[in-house]
Protein backbone atom coordinates (compact mmCIF):
# COMPACT_ATOMS: atom_id res chain seq x y z
CA UNK A 1 0.00 0.00 0.00
CA UNK A 2 1.24 3.27 -1.02
CA UNK A 3 0.14 6.63 0.82
CA UNK A 4 -0.30 9.64 -1.31
CA UNK A 5 -0.51 12.40 1.87
CA UNK A 6 -1.43 16.08 1.70
CA UNK A 7 -0.43 17.87 4.46
CA UNK A 8 -2.59 21.68 3.79
CA UNK A 9 -0.94 23.35 6.68
CA UNK A 10 -2.34 26.77 7.50
CA UNK A 11 -3.66 27.34 3.99
CA UNK A 12 -7.70 27.30 3.00
CA UNK A 13 -10.59 28.54 4.31
CA UNK A 14 -13.24 26.01 4.25
CA UNK A 15 -14.95 26.42 1.27
CA UNK A 16 -11.40 26.71 -0.78
CA UNK A 17 -10.74 23.48 1.15
CA UNK A 18 -13.96 22.00 0.01
CA UNK A 19 -13.18 23.18 -3.48
CA UNK A 20 -9.67 21.57 -3.33
CA UNK A 21 -11.30 18.19 -2.11
CA UNK A 22 -14.08 18.21 -5.38
CA UNK A 23 -11.07 18.37 -7.99
CA UNK A 24 -9.02 16.02 -6.09
CA UNK A 25 -12.36 13.38 -6.57
CA UNK A 26 -12.68 14.07 -9.49
CA UNK A 27 -9.21 13.97 -10.72
CA UNK A 28 -8.12 11.26 -9.06
CA UNK A 29 -11.13 9.43 -7.95
CA UNK A 30 -11.64 7.17 -10.78
CA UNK A 31 -7.83 6.42 -11.60
CA UNK A 32 -6.50 5.63 -8.14
CA UNK A 33 -4.83 1.97 -8.47
CA UNK A 34 -5.77 -0.36 -5.64
CA UNK A 35 -2.84 0.01 -3.82
CA UNK A 36 -2.81 3.54 -2.86
CA UNK A 37 -4.47 5.42 -0.31
CA UNK A 38 -5.12 9.40 -0.60
CA UNK A 39 -4.87 11.26 3.05
CA UNK A 40 -5.68 14.62 3.40
CA UNK A 41 -4.66 17.13 6.32
CA UNK A 42 -6.73 20.27 6.23
CA UNK A 43 -6.44 23.04 8.73
CA UNK A 44 -8.78 22.21 11.66
CA UNK A 45 -11.23 24.32 10.59
CA UNK A 46 -11.90 22.55 7.19
CA UNK A 47 -11.98 19.10 8.09
CA UNK A 48 -15.28 18.60 8.93
CA UNK A 49 -15.95 20.22 4.75
CA UNK A 50 -12.84 17.80 3.48
CA UNK A 51 -14.50 15.10 5.48
CA UNK A 52 -17.93 15.44 3.40
CA UNK A 53 -16.47 15.58 0.52
CA UNK A 54 -14.90 12.15 0.68
CA UNK A 55 -17.12 10.15 2.39
CA UNK A 56 -17.99 6.65 1.79
CA UNK A 57 -14.49 6.62 -0.59
CA UNK A 58 -12.79 4.11 0.90
CA UNK A 59 -9.38 5.66 -1.27
CA UNK A 60 -9.73 8.90 0.66
CA UNK A 61 -9.28 9.50 4.33
CA UNK A 62 -8.71 12.37 6.54
CA UNK A 63 -6.47 13.66 9.42
CA UNK A 64 -5.85 16.13 11.61
CA UNK A 65 -2.27 18.21 11.74
CA UNK A 66 -2.32 18.06 15.41
CA UNK A 67 -4.10 17.29 18.79
CA UNK A 68 -2.95 17.78 22.24
CA UNK A 69 -2.70 14.08 23.86
CA UNK A 70 -5.00 14.31 26.81
CA UNK A 71 -9.19 13.72 26.55
CA UNK A 72 -9.84 16.89 27.24
CA UNK A 73 -9.80 19.61 30.16
CA UNK A 74 -8.60 23.26 30.21
CA UNK A 75 -5.77 23.35 27.18
CA UNK A 76 -7.35 26.79 25.90
CA UNK A 77 -6.42 26.81 21.97
CA UNK A 78 -5.89 22.66 21.69
CA UNK A 79 -8.34 19.91 20.15
CA UNK A 80 -8.46 16.67 21.65
CA UNK A 81 -8.25 13.19 19.56
CA UNK A 82 -11.39 12.61 20.47
CA UNK A 83 -13.11 16.10 18.56
CA UNK A 84 -10.69 15.05 15.25
CA UNK A 85 -12.35 11.98 15.13
CA UNK A 86 -16.11 13.10 15.44
CA UNK A 87 -15.44 15.60 12.55
CA UNK A 88 -14.42 12.74 10.37
CA UNK A 89 -10.45 12.33 10.88
CA UNK A 90 -9.02 8.50 10.46
CA UNK A 91 -5.19 9.97 11.00
CA UNK A 92 -3.12 12.12 12.82
CA UNK A 93 0.34 13.87 12.31
CA UNK A 94 2.60 14.21 15.19
CA UNK A 95 6.32 15.42 15.13
CA UNK A 96 6.04 17.62 12.02
CA UNK A 97 9.15 19.56 11.58
CA UNK A 98 6.90 22.62 11.65
CA UNK A 99 5.43 21.89 15.49
CA UNK A 100 8.76 20.83 16.43
CA UNK A 101 11.35 23.63 15.42
CA UNK A 102 8.46 26.43 15.12
CA UNK A 103 6.14 25.85 17.99
CA UNK A 104 9.21 24.25 19.97
CA UNK A 105 7.58 20.56 20.50
CA UNK A 106 9.79 17.86 22.42
CA UNK A 107 10.89 14.29 21.04
CA UNK A 108 8.98 13.48 24.30
CA UNK A 109 6.12 15.35 23.48
CA UNK A 110 5.91 13.80 19.89
CA UNK A 111 6.18 10.58 21.61
CA UNK A 112 3.48 10.64 24.01
CA UNK A 113 0.91 12.14 21.13
CA UNK A 114 1.32 9.11 19.00
CA UNK A 115 1.19 6.59 21.83
CA UNK A 116 -2.42 9.00 22.89
CA UNK A 117 -3.33 9.08 18.82
CA UNK A 118 -3.16 5.51 18.73
CA UNK A 119 -5.04 4.73 21.96
CA UNK A 120 -7.53 7.20 20.72
CA UNK A 121 -8.23 5.08 17.84
CA UNK A 122 -6.29 7.72 15.36
CA UNK A 123 -3.70 6.36 12.66
CA UNK A 124 -0.27 7.83 13.65
CA UNK A 125 2.39 9.48 10.79
CA UNK A 126 4.95 10.26 12.87
CA UNK A 127 7.33 12.82 10.94
CA UNK A 128 10.94 12.83 11.55
CA UNK A 129 13.98 14.64 10.21
CA UNK A 130 16.86 15.89 10.53
CA UNK A 131 18.10 20.05 10.04
CA UNK A 132 20.78 20.68 7.88
CA UNK A 133 23.35 21.79 10.12
CA UNK A 134 22.51 17.84 11.67
CA UNK A 135 23.59 16.43 8.20
CA UNK A 136 26.27 18.55 7.95
CA UNK A 137 27.84 17.37 11.08
CA UNK A 138 26.99 13.73 10.03
CA UNK A 139 24.19 13.13 12.55
CA UNK A 140 21.34 12.03 10.49
CA UNK A 141 21.54 8.61 11.42
CA UNK A 142 21.87 9.93 15.33
CA UNK A 143 19.06 12.45 14.94
CA UNK A 144 16.55 9.52 12.95
CA UNK A 145 17.41 7.15 16.10
CA UNK A 146 16.27 9.42 18.81
CA UNK A 147 12.91 10.80 17.78
CA UNK A 148 12.36 7.25 16.85
CA UNK A 149 13.24 5.68 19.72
CA UNK A 150 11.03 8.75 21.29
CA UNK A 151 8.30 8.60 19.32
CA UNK A 152 7.48 5.49 19.28
CA UNK A 153 8.41 4.83 22.84
CA UNK A 154 4.54 4.15 23.38
CA UNK A 155 3.78 1.46 21.51
CA UNK A 156 4.19 -2.45 21.94
CA UNK A 157 5.66 -4.71 19.99
CA UNK A 158 1.87 -6.26 19.46
CA UNK A 159 1.12 -2.49 17.87
CA UNK A 160 -1.02 -2.90 14.84
CA UNK A 161 0.30 -2.70 11.59
CA UNK A 162 -1.91 -0.67 9.74
CA UNK A 163 -1.99 2.34 12.47
CA UNK A 164 1.36 3.68 12.11
CA UNK A 165 3.24 5.01 9.11
CA UNK A 166 6.69 6.83 9.63
CA UNK A 167 7.49 10.42 7.04
CA UNK A 168 10.98 11.33 6.89
CA UNK A 169 11.40 14.76 5.78
CA UNK A 170 14.20 16.79 5.89
CA UNK A 171 13.52 20.05 7.48
CA UNK A 172 16.23 21.70 4.44
CA UNK A 173 14.09 19.97 1.89
CA UNK A 174 10.88 21.11 3.54
CA UNK A 175 8.83 23.85 1.21
CA UNK A 176 12.78 24.76 -0.50
CA UNK A 177 12.43 23.36 -3.81
CA UNK A 178 15.35 21.59 -2.35
CA UNK A 179 14.46 17.71 -2.52
CA UNK A 180 16.79 15.42 -1.17
CA UNK A 181 19.07 13.53 -3.67
CA UNK A 182 17.98 9.70 -4.71
CA UNK A 183 21.01 8.06 -2.23
CA UNK A 184 20.08 10.13 0.54
CA UNK A 185 16.57 9.56 0.53
CA UNK A 186 17.36 5.86 0.24
CA UNK A 187 19.53 5.80 3.00
CA UNK A 188 17.40 7.45 5.62
CA UNK A 189 14.48 5.31 4.46
CA UNK A 190 16.56 2.27 4.80
CA UNK A 191 18.46 3.32 8.04
CA UNK A 192 14.38 3.97 9.11
CA UNK A 193 13.37 0.81 8.21
CA UNK A 194 16.05 -1.27 10.41
CA UNK A 195 15.66 1.03 13.40
CA UNK A 196 11.81 0.46 13.52
CA UNK A 197 12.11 -3.22 13.02
CA UNK A 198 14.92 -3.10 16.14
CA UNK A 199 12.67 -1.27 18.23
CA UNK A 200 8.68 -2.70 17.15
CA UNK A 201 9.73 -6.01 15.65
CA UNK A 202 8.95 -8.11 12.15
CA UNK A 203 5.45 -6.42 12.20
CA UNK A 204 7.61 -3.10 11.18
CA UNK A 205 8.85 -4.44 8.10
CA UNK A 206 5.17 -3.54 6.83
CA UNK A 207 4.62 0.13 8.02
CA UNK A 208 4.43 2.51 5.73
CA UNK A 209 7.53 5.02 5.10
CA UNK A 210 6.93 8.39 3.45
CA UNK A 211 9.20 10.65 2.02
CA UNK A 212 8.30 14.61 2.40
CA UNK A 213 10.42 17.72 1.08
CA UNK A 214 9.62 19.88 -1.96
CA UNK A 215 8.09 16.58 -3.37
CA UNK A 216 6.16 17.74 -7.15
CA UNK A 217 4.42 16.17 -9.78
CA UNK A 218 7.54 15.94 -11.56
CA UNK A 219 9.98 13.94 -9.26
CA UNK A 220 7.28 11.90 -7.32
CA UNK A 221 8.08 8.57 -9.91
CA UNK A 222 11.67 8.61 -9.09
CA UNK A 223 10.98 8.87 -5.39
CA UNK A 224 8.22 6.20 -5.16
CA UNK A 225 10.73 4.10 -7.04
CA UNK A 226 13.71 4.21 -4.31
CA UNK A 227 13.91 1.17 -1.53
CA UNK A 228 11.67 1.60 1.55
CA UNK A 229 9.92 4.49 -0.04
CA UNK A 230 5.90 3.94 0.53
CA UNK A 231 4.27 7.07 -0.10
CA UNK A 232 4.66 10.66 0.31
CA UNK A 233 4.13 13.66 2.21
CA UNK A 234 3.49 17.02 0.75
CA UNK A 235 2.65 20.48 1.41
CA UNK A 236 3.16 23.34 -1.31
CA UNK A 237 2.47 20.74 -4.16
CA UNK A 238 -0.21 19.05 -2.62
CA UNK A 239 -2.66 22.91 -2.45
CA UNK A 240 -3.83 22.26 -5.84
CA UNK A 241 -6.17 19.38 -7.13
CA UNK A 242 -4.25 19.20 -10.25
CA UNK A 243 -0.62 19.07 -9.00
CA UNK A 244 -1.88 16.55 -6.05
CA UNK A 245 -3.62 14.41 -8.45
CA UNK A 246 -0.51 14.10 -10.81
CA UNK A 247 1.41 13.37 -7.92
CA UNK A 248 -0.48 10.73 -6.47
CA UNK A 249 -1.40 9.15 -9.90
CA UNK A 250 2.55 9.38 -10.51
O1 LIG B 1 4.20 18.02 5.34
C1 LIG B 1 4.76 18.28 4.28
C2 LIG B 1 6.13 18.73 4.26
O2 LIG B 1 6.37 19.72 5.20
C3 LIG B 1 6.65 19.05 2.89
O3 LIG B 1 6.32 20.34 2.47
O4 LIG B 1 6.16 19.73 0.07
O5 LIG B 1 6.04 22.12 0.78
O6 LIG B 1 8.19 20.84 0.92
P1 LIG B 1 6.70 20.79 0.95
Amino acid sequence: MKLMAANWKMYKTRGEAEATARDMLRLIGPDIPKDRQVLVFPPFTAIEAVAKVFEGQAAFAVGGQNFWPKDEGAFTGEVSARMLADLGCSWALAGHSERRWVMGESDELVGEKVAFGLAAGLRMVLCIGEKIEERRAGKVEEVLDRQLEKGLAGLSRGFATETLAIAYEPVWAIGTGEVAGPTEIAHAHTHTREKIVRLLGQKAAATPILYGGSVKPENTSEILSLDNVNGVLVGGASLTGESFSRIALA
